[in-house]
């Protein structure tokens, strides 16, 4: 039995059921995005901080303009007067969207990855600003992701793709889509597809630290089938967490499942934006180097490597330029932390915050590296080379090996030369 066997019909398409999850800030790439659209699948890209992606990509300059613009409050501690311009939301998440979706190739799709909880101190009227933009670029789907929220869909429910694009959410639980579904019955939007992220996944977690080790994708994966079979609702449902080969996915095909959503296999693909020598260090990562830890200021806990550099962070808030965490009231709990730190700094002593993290410089910069339970494992999925270093797979390697292995094999990249 091989994923192969099995084909993801989404509406009136149909894809090979393999679909890379988002992975913020830009380590879903539009190159890591195409080349599962390629192969037949589903690619996500991330929203996340989109403006800072694109001053990355395309030489743009909204963080400089933003930060410029602000510059006069960047020591005050109270961040209520930054305000992300609408237009250049729009603007930027368009751009980058048309980037991706212009270069498609093939048969897959392209989905974005949208986390609510980047609130950017607005939140609705950014949100909106990010959704709006994504459809009118002829993105084929945006999936809901950590913060996903009851009023969402009244956001969008205006635009006139809004029956017509792809709408996805992640959940954890069958609660929260039971929740979730009320809302959306109400609208006549029902979600097209629904990804069940189980505790092993990598990202913002729907779990403590202390107790994730409770639950486990297979049960939650069929209480949610259960429950929309009780419902007489036919939406296709996608695990994610943990997934790490192809026998792990057809067994899960093979038990109802839609697709499989999988991410960190693909962090170490030559495709994925994480620098080549972060990608080494998830190469060699051990079992006891991956935590979950509450730094994140979004308030969900997060698994990440304990060598990420941003845990020893002690830099200065940087929301005049960045700001993507910015509550409503223009509060982050990063802000908090930091300056109490200062206050009970010892004279000579390096800055430490400890507690929260900024996660708006440290994801932007490469400094969280944050990875799914099983990254300890990726070193079964490549070669050593005689320098020590590990051979980056291609996007293309991974994919086709979730897509053919059997077995429980993982079959690796072919080695140079
Ligand atoms: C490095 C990394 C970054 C991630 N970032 C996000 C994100 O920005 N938004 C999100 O919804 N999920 C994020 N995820 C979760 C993945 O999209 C995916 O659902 C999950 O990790 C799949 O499990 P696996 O990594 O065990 O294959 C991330 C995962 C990884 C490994």
């Amino acid at each position: 039995m091989k994923v192969d066997n099995f084909r993801f019909q989404l509406g009136n398409r149909e894809y090979v059921p393999i679909i890379i999850g988002g992975m913020g800030v830009n380590i879903s790439t539009t190159e890591l995005a195409l080349a599962a659209e390629k192969l037949g699948g589903v690619g996500h890209i991330s929203d996340a901080e989109v403006c800072y992606v694109c001053d990355q990509l395309f030489s743009t300059s909204y963080t400089t303009r933003k930060r410029r613009k602000y510059s006069y409050n960047v020591d005050n501690p109270d961040k209520s007067d930054l305000h992300f311009d609408l237009e250049e939301v729009a603007e930027a998440q368009k751009r980058y969207v048309e980037h991706t979706v212009s270069q498609k190739s093939g048969n897959g799709a392209i989905f974005l990855n949208c986390m609510e909880k980047l609130t950017m101190r607005s939140s609705s009227e950014t949100l909106k600003a990010r959704l709006s933009a994504a459809m009118d670029a002829g993105i084929d789907g945006l999936t809901l992701a950590a913060g996903l929220n009851l009023r969402t869909l009244d956001l969008i429910k205006d635009h006139p793709r809004f029956h017509d694009v792809k709408l996805g959410i992640i959940i954890s639980s069958q609660r929260a889509l039971s929740i979730f579904l009320k809302r959306a019955i109400k609208l006549e939007r029902l979600p097209d597809y629904i990804i069940v992220e189980g505790p092993l996944a990598g990202g913002h977690l729907g779990f403590g630290p202390d107790d994730w080790h409770a639950y486990d994708l297979r049960t939650i994966v069929s209480d949610v089938i259960a429950y929309l079979k009780k419902e007489e609702l036919d939406i296709p449902v996608i695990p994610a967490g943990g997934i790490f080969t192809g026998s792990d996915a057809a067994a899960y095909l093979d038990s109802g499942a839609a697709a499989v959503q999988v991410a960190t296999r693909f962090t170490i693909a030559r495709e994925s934006g994480l620098p080549d020598n972060v990608k080494q260090h998830y190469l060699n990562a051990e079992q006891e180097d991956i935590v979950i830890n509450t730094v994140s200021p979004t308030g969900y806990p997060m698994r990440m490597l304990k060598q990420s550099p941003t845990l020893r962070y002690g830099i200065k808030p940087n929301c005049e330029g960045l700001g993507y965490l910015l509550d409503n009231n223009g509060s982050c709990s990063y802000i908090e932390a930091y300056y109490e730190a200062l206050e009970q700094k010892e004279a000579g002593k390096p800055l430490r915050v400890s507690g929260k993290t900024c996660l708006c410089t440290g994801m932007a910069k490469y400094d969280c590296w944050t990875c799914g339970d099983t990254t300890y494992r990726l070193k079964e999925t490549t070669h050593r080379l005689d320098d020590g270093s590990w051979l980056l797979p291609t996007a293309e390697d991974i994919f086709l090996d979730y897509q053919f292995s059997t077995g429980e094999e993982i079959r690796k990249p072919s080695l140079p030369g």
